[in-house]
């Protein structure tokens, strides 16, 4: 079994699915452990509900006490790490402790409508103002680039002239909900072998 953390800020709806996803395959891959920036995010219920452990690390101690967050990672026996809606840069430590083991989705096409800034609904409204026709998901490996590292994935859905922001986002949850877990496992799998 490898063992994986979720890192979220907010909502918590990718993480639910992917520790239910889990859950369910039960095969070679399990969520161990949820972190969280943010204390009032969504995903404290999602987990709860789900008996998977979180853990609140806040902004300042993510970046600046890699002894502490290495620690926790180290306890939890973390193999593989997964981003889902996390709203901060991933620090160096973690990423030379993790080499090539870190994702990240992201709503939109990369290299559009990536970097500083674009994330949530900041991204869907930037794809509808921009009149572009189709927009999509993109996991990523993480580097120290803002949406910068290698791309593993992409899917993608048609935008029509009438799609307001909300519709996309509509649109790019149900890409992620049904890409996301099966590209992990993917992912996990070619790196530990099954
Ligand atoms: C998702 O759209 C994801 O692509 C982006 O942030 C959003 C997180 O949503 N990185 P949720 O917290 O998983 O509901």
């Amino acid at each position: 079994m490898k063992r994986i953390a979720i890192f979220a800020s907010g909502n918590g709806s990718n993480a639910e699915n992917i520790i239910k996803y889990f859950q369910e395959r039960g095969k070679s891959v399990e969520v161990a452990l949820v972190i969280c920036n943010r204390r009032e995010a969504g995903v404290y219920e999602r987990a709860n509900r789900l008996g998977i452990p979180i853990i609140h690390i806040p902004k300042s101690e993510i970046n600046n006490n890699a002894e502490r967050v290495l620690e926790v990672l180290r306890e939890y026996k973390i193999d593989f790490i997964v981003l889902a809606g996390f709203m901060l840069m991933v620090p160096d430590y973690l990423l030379q402790a993790y080499p090539n083991r870190i994702i990240n989705i992201h709503p939109s096409l990369l290299p559009k409508f990536g970097g500083k800034g674009m994330h949530g609904h900041n991204v869907h409204k930037a794809v509808v103002e921009a009149g572009e026709k189709e927009s999509g998901i993109t996991i990523h490996y993480v580097n120290e680039l803002c949406d910068g590292g290698e791309i593993i994935f992409q899917a993608k859905t048609e935008i029509f002239p009438e799609d307001t922001p909300d519709d996309v986002e509509t649109k790019i949850h149900s890409l992620e909900k049904e890409h996301f877990p099966r590209v992990i496992e993917e992912v996990v799998e070619r790196i530990f072998g099954e």
